[in-house]
């Protein structure tokens, strides 16, 4: 077998997995979620989450894809295989793929409207355009969301989403065509600190705002922070809220999707994951925290009041970062464009370090269980990933995309985070888990961790679930509030997600009975 790739340095590993967690989430959902759910309150069940699951998990996936990358394994098949001795283990890891994979493909026409933006605002292309309504159009229309029968306003039809989306979709595979240090690694190094700064720089243009609006003195960016950050302590009582902040943590931490297992796969045997995990997430809750809390929401205040930016964070995911901020780039000056480029760069930086995150699974899996060479792997996966991504761009509005996000970016996470930390505490034992988490730690854990991912976290993980369907489960399943014209959609990305399951299962069985069986692994 040919040597595993590495990662050419610590600091570079460091970069990737910040920037496997540092995504579109941290800029765009969280602030969204935290004021919708009760502001500084929903900080309780925010960091109860972060506390008792993300973190915990975070250890968890990287000591299981350090193990399984010590026996040549980059994926959950192989990981689970060798940490349950069960022939159901591999199926189990097989979600491993299925998951990241159709995550990645929604996640990455997202990233191509943050690129378009940052082409958009480079060029002024939306100046001159003064109300919410109009920018609302703009994008419904750049979306293919707004019946544009009766006369475009500003694009007539999908043709600049789909252009945009392939550039996306281009980009990732050309990362990872060169790999994990000279692809992902490098991107890291160069992405994660202009992120940073173009966040830093922004976040300080806020501050300093003032009250833009003379007429309106009570729109300040100081209300913006009271509106995100005072507490409705009456949210608590809502077990939604719980369900969303835990949604969030998952989310942004990028846990239960197998993405963590592959960066740490390519980790040496004894090189610390104690301390560069928790490093990962301390940096992923400082981006999304203080940077993504101190951007759209306090900026969307100062200029809109509070009353419209509810409106506006209720209307609808990306209101906020794509209709909103554009509107406030053009009261910004000259240096307008740049504000802009800068809000939709770090965007498009932040979705893109996430989303070779998410495509790399499917990669390793390739290479590592199959043996075909990179540049096949990758090529491959470009086109699973188009096979998902293609329907995103067309049938956007029918909710196709949303679906996949429910179910992909949401639901199976927490799926996928039961199996794993049961295999891992209860079936391969907290004993020998705990020792794998602290070979070659650079900092010692206290033992209540291993008591927290024995019987915490999973109970906790259980009772989420056990919510959900107790409060979801039906209405979600039966579409019940959406338009009955877009069931058809709805049910085909459900069938997709089914059949990509499907499809990994079955390949996994096939490398199985052709390799590894015959090497003793059930
Ligand atoms: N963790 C990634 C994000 O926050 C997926 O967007």
């Amino acid at each position: 077998m040919s040597e595993r790739e590495r990662w050419a340095s610590r600091i570079g590993l460091i970069l990737a997995m910040a920037g496997n967690a540092i995504g579109l989430g941290n800029f765009l959902r969280f602030p969204r979620q935290a004021a919708l759910n009760g502001g500084g309150a929903f900080m309780i069940p925010y960091f109860a989450a972060l506390l008792l699951l993300g973190i915990p998990l975070m250890w968890v996936e990287w000591s299981i894809g350090r193990y399984g990358g010590r026996h040549g394994h980059g994926t959950a098949p192989g990981m689970f295989a060798r940490m349950w001795r069960h022939p159901m283990a591999k199926y189990l890891g097989a979600l491993g793929i299925a998951i990241p994979l159709c995550f990645v493909m929604y996640y990455t026409y997202i990233e191509g409207w943050t690129f378009a933006y940052a082409c958009f605002s480079a060029v002024k292309q939306y100046w001159g355009i003064d109300t919410f309504t109009e920018m609302s159009r703009f994008l419904g229309e750049f979306q293919g969301k707004v019946d544009v029968s009766a006369g475009a306003h500003y694009f007539n039809g999908l043709g600049a989403a789909l252009v945009f989306y392939l550039i996306a979709l281009g980009i990732n595979v050309w990362v990872l065509w060169f790999g994990v240090a000279k692809g992902i690694e490098r991107l890291a190094k160069v992405a994660m600190p202009l992120l940073f700064l173009f966040a830093t720089i922004l976040v300080v243009r806020v501050i300093f705002l003032g009250t833009p609006d003379p007429a309106h003195p009570e729109n300040t960016v100081a209300a913006g922070f009271g509106y995100l950050w005072n507490p409705d302590f009456t949210r608590l009582g809502s077990p939604s809220v719980w369900l969303a902040a835990a949604g969030q943590i998952f989310f942004t931490l990028s846990i239960g999707n197998a993405s963590i297992h592959v960066y740490a796969s390519y980790v040496r045997d004894d090189d610390d994951i104690a301390l560069t995990g928790l490093t990962t997430s301390a940096t992923n809750e400082f981006a999304e925290v203080i940077l993504g809390g101190s951007i759209a929401i306090p900026v969307a205040v100062a200029f809109f009041g509070l009353a419209q930016t509810q409106q506006i964070a209720e209307a609808g995911s990306f209101d906020l970062g794509f209709a909103a901020m554009p509107l406030i780039f053009q009261k910004m000056g000259v240096l307008g464009p740049i504000y802009g480029l800068m809000w939709f760069g770090l965007l498009f930086f932040a979705g893109i370090t996430s989303s070779v995150a998410l495509a790399q699974p499917m990669v390793s899996f390739f290479q590592d269980e199959f043996q075909w060479p990179r540049k096949r792997a990758v090529a491959l996966t470009g086109l699973a990933m188009a096979s998902g991504g293609l329907p995103c761009v067309f049938f956007l509005k029918h909710g196709f995309l949303d679906e996949m996000d429910f179910w992909a970016g949401t639901f199976l996470l927490v799926v996928f985070a039961v199996i794993e930390v049961i295999i891992f505490a209860w079936v391969f034992g907290m004993e020998k888990g705990w020792a794998e988490i602290n070979r070659g730690a650079d900092i010692r854990l206290p033992r209540l961790v291993a008591f927290v991912i024995k019987y915490i976290t999973p109970v906790y993980l259980i009772v989420l679930l056990g919510a959900w369907f107790w409060l979801d489960a039906l209405p979600v399943l039966r579409l019940q509030g959406k338009p009955v014209a877009d069931a058809p959609f709805l049910w085909a990305a459900r069938l997709m997600i089914l059949g990509w399951i499907a499809t990994f299962m079955i390949l996994t069985g096939v490398i199985w009975r052709r390799r590894h069986r015959k090497e003793g692994l059930l």
